[in-house]
């Protein structure tokens, strides 16, 4: 049996290894497995009594702050730091490592549904990175809350998810790479210590990730808005300067600090005092230092820019150090160890420089005068220096970051973007100035894009799933944004009338004209204007705004001339001259000639701030609404006065009653019916028809009531929570059920496996059964119709050719011919022969004889000379006693020898005697006297004109073969001798055979007989009668 394996997850949830295939057996069910097996299973959901609701839609007192309120806490108290509102994440700031970003959690949200897993930045994440990758649509991740409350971290743990997350090849990983470094360099930058956050941002961010048609983040871009350059030259009690001048204090290597000038403290430098916080315990500058170092190499920095942006960077600390002195009209500069380092640092002229801080360039009667400057005056204009020069090299830095983010694939332009906005959140201090004032107008307009972007979209998701929409009342801080930006008669308009207009107009100017436009606003009190209560809190410089988020009152000192944001012309044209090449880039000879007053810094602002909501509008947002839990950024402390009007500001029980107005609840139908499939034997364990026919059997099945929800087109809404924890209990009941089958499951796994293995080969040998079963089945067609053609063919055989008869005839011949060929005749005297067809009679007899002739033919050719010797002699001998002697038969297999007698056989004598003649066969016989028939044995020799017979060495007879009449003679080799005698004489016709008796003449008219019987054994004798009789054995004759 297979083990059972679980995994365990820090946040609760456990997954089970996936099976054989891949598949996951389970979600969100928990195991806990041990020899004897307990299985319990628990959804994100129904733990809601242990942490409260993990979206705070499901809250049955959606109307109350204080379930609100309660639900955050516990799970707050719970580390659960993350709730929905619908698809809206509220974020709370734990103030401590959680161990909730790990790898695994980035696995573990990748590709999963929105609700399957409990609420994460990396749910958001990637859910928009779905979206964007399956609907083609650019998205944008809205980030909120005020300072402190976890925007930035929240947005750094989104780029960290795609950069972990999203395909990569080696080009994407050094985009990937520099995206993540943009991020230290920018904060030592443009972050800075304030008294709400560590690491405040002290700059807007916008920033694009570019992801190319493989979902692989290709390239980035990034917006700044409004640096708080005033921190540059000024810091609140409790505050510090930017990062980067720490960093590079604490950090920066002995060698590079005396390049710069620079000593190693803080407390040297003006600059970095004002705030009496040069250490904070939360930051290690050092080592921050060598990160942002290493950023600045990845981002793609050489050192020359890196010695050229420090030089900037130290610049900025000398010029903080510049004192002065001198007359009250005339400001002189009592130290010249800052200018000197100032003149190498900024690559300018030590004069001329000297001679800018302290003089205002002024044009009279078309002549350029120098005017001393007042004490005061050359503080602000050294002061309006230091915060151009930061605050442009702090743009520089943007483009040049940019720059090496850039997508430079030409061939693939397309690519889809998803923004991640991290700006400023809502400030409210002791002192508020104009940044307060521009962030926290930023943060109304944010939030009017907020209203009306869930709003909307809410609305048009009831539109498109064909529900009605109730409309909900909640505040629109439209009222407000008007108030600031509205052409001629909102705030800004007016301060920038202030700034622009001749004459002298002062920061109380502005506060009376304010008083005068807008005074009757309900949104805007001064101290004039307010009620005896009011006035208590608030200062005759100050105006009190009341915010979306709660009332800030502002002091007008410094507006004017921030929104002015002016740097001395004597001043820019040193910068233009400078040979840092940074500065060259920031400072741009045209500012120079372009006569035209550049706006102000309230309206660029704006203009910036309408921009980037045409950026947001364009695209699909999501929303994470951070929340602070205390002031004091102590981990787990829940401040609840704190936390309430956070809640409050940010909208969210408006939001959450927009959420709720429709319907509680709402799932795709595919997704509902995956979730509770399992409650219902009809879609269980699985819905083959509609998804929307499956829905509705399943909640019918459930008891739904009608008006407990509704079925649109691709979603199902569920109007109370109670209908959805109903049928969450349901499907934890069931799980129970379900735990326990699970694990009979396991063990019938490899059972199951076999068993499907089995399923598989019966299904095989079926199909293997049924063709087999096609091919009989055709087999006998054919044969049936064969058969039918055969007999058909048999009825008409004697007919002409014709279709009813041609398959018989030819299968006939066929079959004839075949049969010939296997039984052909062996050899010439097999005389068998297949009996052929009528049709084929005369082809057979031809063929007949032409195997007849092909097999004398071939046999002929293999004859030898000798043999056809042979063969001619017994043909001859065949002639002569075929049928006419009775033991010729017997003879016909014995071969005829060439001689009997060869030369040593035969008397030397006699050989003399027959001279040149050629004797051609020799045999010895025996003669028989004609009178009384003695035997004598001789020799017969056959020459080729006669006969003759010797008896040792004479010559006893010759017979010519012409007189060769009858002699009797009895000798071996009969028929032999005889053949060869006809052979010799040439008398083939002329030799008798007589089988009884021969009549002879013996001399003088004597006639002698000889008597032939057959007997068993050769006896030749005279006879009684006279007669010479022989007996001759007749199977053994010669
Ligand atoms: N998710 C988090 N986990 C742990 N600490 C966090 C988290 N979010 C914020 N913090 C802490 O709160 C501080 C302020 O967060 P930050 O994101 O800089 O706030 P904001 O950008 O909203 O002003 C961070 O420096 C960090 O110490
Ligand atoms: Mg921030």
């Amino acid at each position: 049996m297979m083990e059972l394996k679980i995994q365990l997850i820090p946040t609760g949830e456990i997954i089970l290894p996936p099976g054989k295939n891949g598949e996951n057996f389970c979600h969100n069910c928990k195991v806990v497995a041990s020899d004897g097996v307990r299985a319990m299973m628990e959804s994100a959901l129904t733990a809601r009594d242990r942490v409260g609701v993990q979206d705070f839609v499901l809250l049955e007192n959606y109307t109350s702050e204080a379930a609100f309120i309660e639900n955050l806490r516990k799970r707050f108290k719970e580390n659960l730091i993350y709730t929905y509102i619908g698809s809206v994440l509220v974020s709370v700031n734990p103030y401590k490592d959680l161990e909730i970003y790990t790898k695994n959690h980035m696995e573990r949200y990748r590709g999963v549904n929105f609700y399957e897993v409990s609420p994460h930045i990396y749910a958001v994440a990637d859910n928009s990175y779905r979206s964007m990758r399956t609907e083609g649509k650019d998205q944008c991740i809205l980030i909120s809350g005020e300072s402190g409350a976890g925007k930035t971290e929240a947005s750094k743990k989104i780029l960290q998810y795609y950069a972990i997350t999203c395909p990569a090849s080696e080009q994407v990983q050094t985009v990937k790479d520099r995206l993540l470094q943009s991020n230290p360099v920018l904060e030592a930058f443009g972050n800075a210590k304030t008294l709400r956050n560590d690491n405040s941002s002290r700059f807007g961010k916008y920033m694009d990730i570019q992801f190319d048609f493989k979902g692989a983040p290709v390239g980035g871009h990034i917006i700044n808005y409004l640096l708080e350059k005033s921190r540059v030259v000024h810091q609140n009690h409790g505050e510090r300067n930017f990062h980067i001048f720490y960093q590079l204090i604490e950090g920066g290597e002995e060698d590079l600090l005396r390049r710069l000038g620079l000593e190693r403290s803080p407390l040297q430098y003006q600059y970095l005092v004002k705030g009496n916080c040069p250490k904070v315990s939360s930051i290690n500058d050092r080592s921050d230092w060598k990160v942002v170092r290493k950023a600045l190499t990845v981002i793609g920095f050489n050192e020359d820019e890196v010695e050229e942006l420090l030089n900037i960077i130290a610049s900025v600390l000398h010029l903080g150090n510049v004192q002065y002195g001198g007359e009250e009209g005339s400001a002189c500069i009592t130290s010249d160890t800052q200018i000197k380092y100032l003149a190498r640092l900024l690559g300018v002229n030590g004069s001329v420089l000297t001679e800018a801080l302290t003089h205002k360039k002024i044009i009279a009667k078309g002549e350029e005068l120098m005017s001393p400057l007042n004490l005061e005056q050359a503080s602000s204009a050294r002061d309006a220096l230091s915060k151009a020069v930061y605050g442009r090299t702090f743009t520089w830095l943007v483009n040049k970051i940019n720059a090496s983010l850039a997508y430079t694939d030409d061939s693939h332009k397309h690519y889809s973007v998803i923004g991640l906005l991290d700006i400023y959140g809502f400030e409210v201090f002791q002192h508020n100035s104009f940044e307060q004032f521009c962030i926290n107008y930023c943060n109304e307009k944010l939030q009017q894009l907020f209203i009306e972007l869930t709003l909307k979209s809410e609305q048009e998701e009831y539109e498109a799933e064909g529900i009605t929409w109730e409309p909900v009342q909640y505040f629109n801080n439209k009222i407000i944004c008007d108030l600031v930006e509205e052409k001629f008669k909102g705030i800004i308009s007016i301060l920038d009338e202030e700034c622009l207009r001749p004459g002298d107009a002062s920061d109380f100017t502005f506060l009376e004209k304010l008083e005068d436009t807008v005074g009757g606003h309900p949104h805007f009190v001064t101290h004039k204007l307010a009620d005896g209560k009011t006035r208590k809190v608030m200062g005759r410089e100050e105006f009190r705004l009341l915010h979306y988020a709660g009332e800030v009152n502002y002091n007008v000192n410094g507006f004017l001339d921030k929104n002015n944001d002016l740097l001395f012309r004597n001043l820019k044209e040193v910068m233009v001259m400078s040979e840092n090449n940074i500065l060259t880039q920031c400072f741009d000879r045209e500012e120079l000639s372009d006569k035209k007053r550049p706006d102000t810094a309230a309206t660029q602002f704006k203009a910036s701030l309408a921009k980037l909501m045409e950026i947001l509008m364009s695209k699909e947002p999501s929303y994470v609404r951070c929340i602070k839990p205390n002031d004091s950024k102590q981990a787990g402390r829940f401040d609840e006065v704190l936390i309430r009007h956070q809640v409050k500001y940010l909208g969210l029980m408006e939001n959450l009653r927009v959420r709720r107005a429709g319907f509680a609840y709402r799932r795709r139908y595919e997704v509902f019916l995956q979730r509770y499939k399992s409650l219902c034997p009809d879609t269980w364990p699985n819905w083959q028809g509609k998804l929307a026919d499956g829905v509705s059997t399943l909640v019918k099945h459930l008891g739904y009531k009608p008006e407990e929800y509704k079925l649109g087109r691709s979603k199902i809404f569920i109007r109370f929570p109670k209908t959805l924890f109903a049928t969450e209990d349901a499907l934890e009941t069931r799980k129970h059920s379900l735990a326990t089958k699970l694990q009979a499951g396991w063990k019938g796994y490899s059972q199951k496996s076999l068993f499907v293995g089995l399923k598989v080969s019966i299904a095989v040998q079926a199909w293997w059964r049924g063709i087999l079963a096609k091919r009989r089945a055709q087999r006998r067609r054919q044969a049936a119709n064969t058969i039918r053609r055969f007999v058909k063919g048999f009825i008409y055989r004697h007919k002409e050719r014709c279709p009813e008869n041609e398959y018989f005839l030819d299968y006939v011949r066929y079959s004839f011919l075949m049969n010939l060929r296997r039984n052909l005749p062996k050899n010439v005297l097999d005389k068998s022969w297949p009996t052929p067809p009528a049709a084929l009679k005369e082809a057979s007899e031809h063929l007949r004889k032409l195997c007849m002739q092909n097999m004398v033919w071939s046999y002929c050719k293999k004859i030898s000379p000798e043999w056809k010797h042979q063969m001619e002699q017994k043909m001859i001998a065949s002639e002569l006693f075929k049928d006419k002697k009775d033991n010729y038969p017997q003879s016909v297999p014995k071969l005829f020898v060439s001689t009997r007698l060869n030369g040593e056989d035969i008397n030397p004598k006699v050989l003399q005697a027959l001279g040149s003649e050629k004797m051609k066969y020799a045999v010895p016989v025996t003669k028989y006297d004609r009178k009384g028939y003695k035997p004598r044995p001789r020799q017969l020799l056959l020459t080729g004109s006669s006969a003759i017979i010797a008896e040792e060495g004479k010559l006893k007879q010759r017979i010519d073969y012409g007189a060769l009449k009858v002699t009797v003679v009895e000798f071996d080799h009969v028929i032999e001798t005889l053949t060869k005698i006809a052979i010799c004489a040439e008398k083939i016709n002329n030799i008798n055979i007589n089988q009884g008796s021969i009549k002879f003449t013996v001399g003088q008219g004597k006639e002698g007989i000889i008597d032939f019987t057959p007997g068993s054994e050769l006896l030749v004798a005279k006879a009684k009668n006279g007669h010479l009789s022989v007996t001759a054995p007749r199977l053994n004759s010669r």
